[in-house]
């Protein structure tokens, strides 16, 4: 639906109402552990970051889009960012503590993936949700015939229809040959995957069953019959062509193939069973503790992983040379059996990370890593040069990311976009704050403002407005007129309309969520934090 407008400019002007990035770390800082801002048109919450890398022709804006969450307790559901300028996309709040927030494509169509559940020590029971362009949760992948439930650390789709998912079951275990009892328990490393249609259980794999607990490089410790030793820690699952399984264990150090007739290991690459002679001086199979290993292509030649490297770096924030994490790329040859060391990055803070941790590859080859327990997200070019790199918390704290992604997203949110109407006490100016949570397409706002609220009502008959370029997630508008009623419509880039506000009283400015006082706005209003982008035409 095209629709016409009559554009009167006279009485408004328009700026961006998201605060700026930081530029100053230690300024950033002083803020506290996790700064964050706030909106009026929106009860959306969203870290607030430090920039201290940004070159605009580095970045790889062919992925429009960043997904992490930050791991910092409940409601902390998925965030998706702006590649362009960091600006919030979609938050949302009425989750539970979410991980692992991507665009995965599931019969031949996007959808956001990410777990929920509570958030445990090191492990977590919840489900994993394949949510669609409307926000709405079309399947929630659950385990099968296990007492524990979905775990966080993997939700893979694949090419058959299917979820991988991670779970962690304690059991009771034979544990005398690693210092423990022969009535002992272990928290086994499961993996299952599952028809996404049906929620049939397909395959189902078990550390204790395939790998000697005496590989691991945990030491013991006293169990309960709830709480079992974590021998392997499973983190990473992806099915290859063939219908075998490379699983990431971080507490083994290792990658190993699994097979997917019988989940025998076929091979390993790093730790104690290591089957690759290294090219690299060791450099290609030393990861430890690591997280998120991924093969790039489909004959598994080559493959990425963030290697956390040590585990005892929880408040640490500098380190030096080999004991920093970093990500690093590998390549593999099956002929000889050896391993290279492609590239490693390391942070350009010098971050080393305990846990968690994440390494994406954009469309255009940029290594896109997230620091795990540091707050910390860096963007390298294929060359190793860092071209983004920015802090959404306070280093060294509990703010964290699991995984980091970029990709793409083109979403409808079933909810209206939100308003809030501001009045400075003392003059008539008003104050028109608009965003729409989740939505992706909206390119204009047009401001609608009538003396009665019946002028509103049908969009149609709107006369008496304005069109403003849509950038950042809030925008502000302001307007010097004395009408009644106000609402704002968002306009895509053909001049569809994709929704509407509600209709404002402007004196009481009611039905506007998340409404600030307005003197809080005049501090912000006018301020060099802001630009001014006015669109007509
Ligand atoms: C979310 O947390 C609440 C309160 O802790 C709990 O009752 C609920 O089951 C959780 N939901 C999921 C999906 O884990
Ligand atoms: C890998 O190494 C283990 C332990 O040395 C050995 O038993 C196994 O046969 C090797 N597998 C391959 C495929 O080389």
């Amino acid at each position: 639906m095209g629709m016409y407008w009559t554009v009167f400019l006279l009485f408004f002007f328009h700026c961006l109402a998201d605060r700026f990035h930081f530029k100053n770390y230690e300024e950033y800082a002083k803020l506290g552990d996790a700064p964050r801002q706030t909106y009026r048109s929106s009860p959306a919450l969203s870290p607030l970051f430090n920039v201290d890398i940004w070159n605009e022709e580095g970045i790889d804006t062919d992925a429009p889009y960043i997904f992490f969450s930050t791991g910092d307790g409940l409601h902390q559901g998925p965030y998706i960012f702006s590649s362009k300028d960091l600006s919030l996309v979609y938050a949302d709040r009425h989750y539970n503590a979410s991980n692992n927030a991507r665009v995965q494509r599931y019969k031949g169509k996007n959808y956001l993936t990410f777990w929920e559940g509570s958030q445990g020590k090191g492990h977590a029971e919840g489900v994993c949700h394949i949510v669609n362009t409307k926000y709405e949760i079309v399947h929630s992948i659950q385990t099968k015939n296990l007492r524990a439930k979905t775990d966080l650390h993997e939700c893979e789709l694949t090419n058959d229809g299917t979820a991988l998912i991670t779970v962690y079951e304690t059991i009771p275990f034979d544990l005398s040959s690693i210092g423990g009892k022969v009535k002992d328990y272990i928290l086994d490393s499961v993996f299952q995957e599952i028809d996404i249609e049906t929620g049939k259980l397909l395959f189902e794999w078990r550390g204790s069953a395939h790998i000697p607990v005496t590989e691991s490089y945990s030491p013991y410790e006293k169990t309960t019959p709830k709480t079992g030793w974590d021998a392997c820690h499973i983190n990473g699952i992806q099915k290859d062509r063939n219908g075998d399984y490379y699983l990431s264990l971080r507490r083994m150090h290792s990658l190993v193939k699994v097979s997917g007739k019988d989940g025998s290991r076929l091979w390993q690459l790093g730790g104690k069973g290591n089957n690759f002679t290294d090219l690299s001086d060791g450099h290609a199979t030393d990861f430890a503790w690591q997280h998120h290993m991924r093969f790039l292509d489909d004959d598994s030649t080559q493959l990425t992983v963030f290697d956390n490297r040590n585990l005892h770096g929880e408040k640490e924030v500098h380190c030096v040379g080999d004991s920093c994490s970093r990500g690093a790329r590998i390549a593999l040859d099956y002929q000889d059996m050896t391993a290279r060391l492609l590239q490693s990055f390391y942070s350009p803070n010098g971050l080393l990370s305990y846990a968690m941790g994440g390494y994406d590859t954009t469309p255009r080859g940029n290594a896109l890593i997230g620091w795990g327990s540091q707050a910390a997200i860096t963007e390298f070019s294929p060359d190793g040069v860092p071209v983004m790199n920015f802090q959404f918390g306070k280093l060294g704290t509990w703010m964290r990311t699991y995984r980091v992604y970029k990709g793409h997203w083109e979403a409808y949110p079933p909810w209206p976009p939100g308003i809030a109407v501001e009045r400075a006490p003392e003059d008539c100016n008003m104050f028109i704050f608009a965003s729409w949570n989740g939505a992706t397409e909206v390119k204009f706002w047009i401001v609608a403002v009538a003396e009665t609220k019946k002028k509103l009502d049908d969009l149609k008959s709107v006369r008496w407005c304005s069109g403003f370029l849509k950038v950042g997630f809030e925008s502000m508008i302001s307007y010097d007129g004395n009408d009644a009623f106000v609402r704002v419509v968002a306009v895509d880039k053909n001049s569809n309309v994709l929704g509407a506000t509600s209709i404002v009283d402007t004196k009481t400015g009611k039905q506007a969520p998340g409404k600030k006082p307005a003197e809080k706005l005049r501090y912000d209003f006018g301020s060099s934090r802001f630009k001014s982008n006015s669109w007509w035409g």
